[in-house]
């Protein structure tokens, strides 16, 4: 019966979505999605032509500036991010810091926080020049970053970039190298990395590209708005889930590999029983991610693994949930996460890893949606309004009568 003005605290209009899920909080050229359809495109180029024939840094380059680079754009973007893959002999005196079985998603998300206090000359959002800088930096040092926190949950030294090598190459040398030996890249792993990669680049207003806009609305530098989306990526919900179906599939597998008992919790909603991979915010059909990575899973994990059980048990998994209702009258497909855990596992990363892999991929959509929002005229600072569902007013009452 409250008068619904007093609710809100105001006379205007106010709308109540939780969840965002029909509000948009601004505008983007960046990055195209019919859910329905099951389309999605990078600044018009649909997923399937950028996965069949663009490389990583060239997605990125076209996230970041909206157009695909020229060959000498591209060469020149190249040079200056391996140029800067190198970090500060003072940052990495950071991780000795931190708990050897510390997740690496606070320690990646706590170094790129750190790297405002190193690169204090690139923090002014304002300043183009700057930005361009910011950019190419974190550009190259996510992925030293990324190796360093895995290379200390381990207890290896940690390796200096070779910067004759590509972004994917210098990052997997980074981490799975040790000093003193060679380490030899396989072209096909090294592509695989690379589309996976791809498949992560952007996706429009997730809830941590939304975090970047959000924290970075206020001003904050792009290292701090970069770290706060990590944070935000390693829920379950959002990055997490990668490891969760993980998790999810060794269940399974300890139980006698018996999908259908499983699907049978999820769909009675037991407790936290839910299909990990499965179902998406927008994706109301099968994630066009999800098609191009079940491919690279099929001949990667096959070629690494010489097959893997947890593989057929997904797969198991996947067509139960097809063909059953609960999962159709939902429209729950799997999603980008369904199988890429496996293949990271078939690459020798552990699962607790999966989640900073998302992070490298992701890195230049976060970083092109804080460069639009940074030019929008139309940018305000985010602060969004709410019900208010508390007490009354009421009078203060002294604690010995309390
Ligand atoms: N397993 C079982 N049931 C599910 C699942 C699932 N994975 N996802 C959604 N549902 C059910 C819900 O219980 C709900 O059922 P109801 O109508 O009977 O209550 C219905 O489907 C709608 O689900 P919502 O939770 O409203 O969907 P929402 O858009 O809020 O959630 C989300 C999307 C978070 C991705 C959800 O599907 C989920 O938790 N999936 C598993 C985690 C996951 O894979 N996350 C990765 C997302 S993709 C990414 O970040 C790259």
């Amino acid at each position: 019966g409250a008068d619904i003005r007093q609710l809100l605290g105001t006379t205007g209009l106010v709308t109540l979505d939780p969840g965002f899920g029909n509000t948009a909080a601004c505008s983007s050229a960046i990055t195209y999605i019919d859910g329905d359809a099951g389309i999605l495109r990078y600044r018009g180029y649909p997923i399937e032509q950028l996965a069949d024939k663009a490389n990583f840094l060239e997605v990125s380059y076209l996230l970041i500036y909206g157009e695909l680079p020229t060959a000498t754009e591209y060469a020149d973007f190249a040079e200056r991010v391996s140029r800067h893959t190198m970090l500060d002999e003072d940052l990495r005196q950071f991780f000795s810091g931190f708990p050897r079985n510390a997740h690496p998603m606070p320690v990646l998300s706590s170094a790129v926080s750190a790297l405002s206090t190193f690169y204090q000359d690139t923090l002014n959002p304002r300043d183009d020049e700057a930005q361009e800088l910011a950019t190419v930096r974190l550009m190259a040092k996510l992925p030293t970053l990324a190796a360093y926190t895995y290379k200390k949950s381990i207890g290896q030294p940690f390796l200096y970039p070779d910067n004759s090598l590509g972004l994917v190459e210098n990052f997997l040398r980074l981490t799975f190298g040790v000093p003193a030996e060679e380490y030899g890249l396989d072209p096909e792993i090294v592509r695989a990395l690379d589309l996976l990669f791809i498949l992560h680049a952007d996706h429009e207003q997730n809830c941590s590209t939304s975090t970047v806009r959000l924290v970075g609305s206020s001003e904050a530098n792009l290292f701090s708005s970069i770290s706060s989306a990590i944070n935000a990526l390693s829920g379950p919900l959002h990055g997490g889930a990668n490891a969760a179906v993980m998790d999810m599939l060794e269940e399974i597998k300890a139980s006698g590999g018996d999908v259908d008992s499983f699907v049978r919790r999820v769909k009675n909603k037991e407790a936290g029983v839910k299909l990990m991979g499965f179902g998406h915010r927008v994706y109301k059909n099968y994630d066009p991610r999800a098609r191009l990575v079940k491919n690279v899973a099929d001949t990667i994990i096959g070629k690494l693994a010489g097959g893997d059980e947890l593989l057929d048990i997904a797969t198991a998994l996947e067509e139960r949930a097809l063909s059953d209702d609960y999962f159709v009258e939902r429209k729950l497909y799997p999603n980008v996460d369904f199988y890429t855990g496996l293949i990271y596992r078939a690459m020798g990363f552990p699962t607790h890893f999966f989640t900073v892999l998302f992070a490298l991929g992701r890195l230049p959509g976060w970083i092109a949606h804080y460069r639009e929002m940074v030019h929008d005229p139309a940018t305000k600072i985010g602060r969004p309004r709410q019900i208010y569902t508390g007490a009354a007013e009421r009078s203060f009452v002294p604690m010995e009568q309390r």
